[in-house]
């Protein structure tokens, strides 16, 4: 029997679309829904053209858990992909979902985690702070912002010449490279 995964994503969905293509045709693993906070984010349009249906829920029904648990259970979903999302997941789906949420961070945590850092603004910090690197950090998801578990991390070189896009473009390469792949070490 397949594992079927949902995606939570905020944004452009890169991530989600890159982690859909890789799986597309597996026996193992299945993405049958991704669910996001934002009506208008890219995403929606990515899901359109991968033939996958992405829903929009507020900020308030991903707090209160309990409609997007029945979506959950409608797609009999085993697992939650975090990709570009950017709301705290509540205890109750933490608790359907015990060591089955999964998120990637765009830093090498624990360096620049927590409320509010994401995308950009992590790549920026980076940047003020002269880091000669910087990476991706996959994790379990727990109660609190960036501080789960951490799976795996990989790490890139960061030039004092790199501007925050550059920075960006090396951080995506290593996740389009690593974030399917270590979702199929661990649910594949
Ligand atoms: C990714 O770089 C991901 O690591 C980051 O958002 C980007 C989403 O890009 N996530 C966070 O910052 C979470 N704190 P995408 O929408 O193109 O996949």
């Amino acid at each position: 029997m397949p594992k079927n995964i949902a995606i939570f994503a905020s944004g452009s969905g890169s991530n989600a679309e890159n982690i859909i293509r890789y799986f597309a045709g597996s026996a193992e693993l299945k993405f049958p829904v991704i669910l996001s906070n934002k009506p208008d984010a890219f995403i929606h349009e990515r899901a359109k053209n991968l033939n996958v249906p992405s829903l929009t829920f507020s900020k308030q029904e991903f707090e209160a858990g309990d409609k997007i648990l029945e979506v959950l259970k409608s797609y009999d979903i085993y697992a939650i992909v975090l990709a570009g999302f950017l709301l705290k997941v509540p205890v109750e789906i933490i608790k359907a979902y015990p060591h089955r949420i999964i998120n990637i961070h765009p830093a090498l945590l624990p360096k620049y985690g927590g409320k509010g850092m994401y995308g950009e603004r992590v790549h920026k910090a980076v940047k003020e702070q002269g880091d000669t690197e910087s990476g991706i950090t996959i994790h379990y998801v727990n109660e609190n912002y960036d501080e789960g578990n951490v799976i795996f991390q990989a790490l890139c070189e960061v030039l004092p010449t790199d501007t925050c896009e550059d920075i960006a473009a090396k951080v995506h390469a290593l996740e389009y490279e690593h974030f399917p792949k270590v979702i199929e070490q661990i649910w594949g």
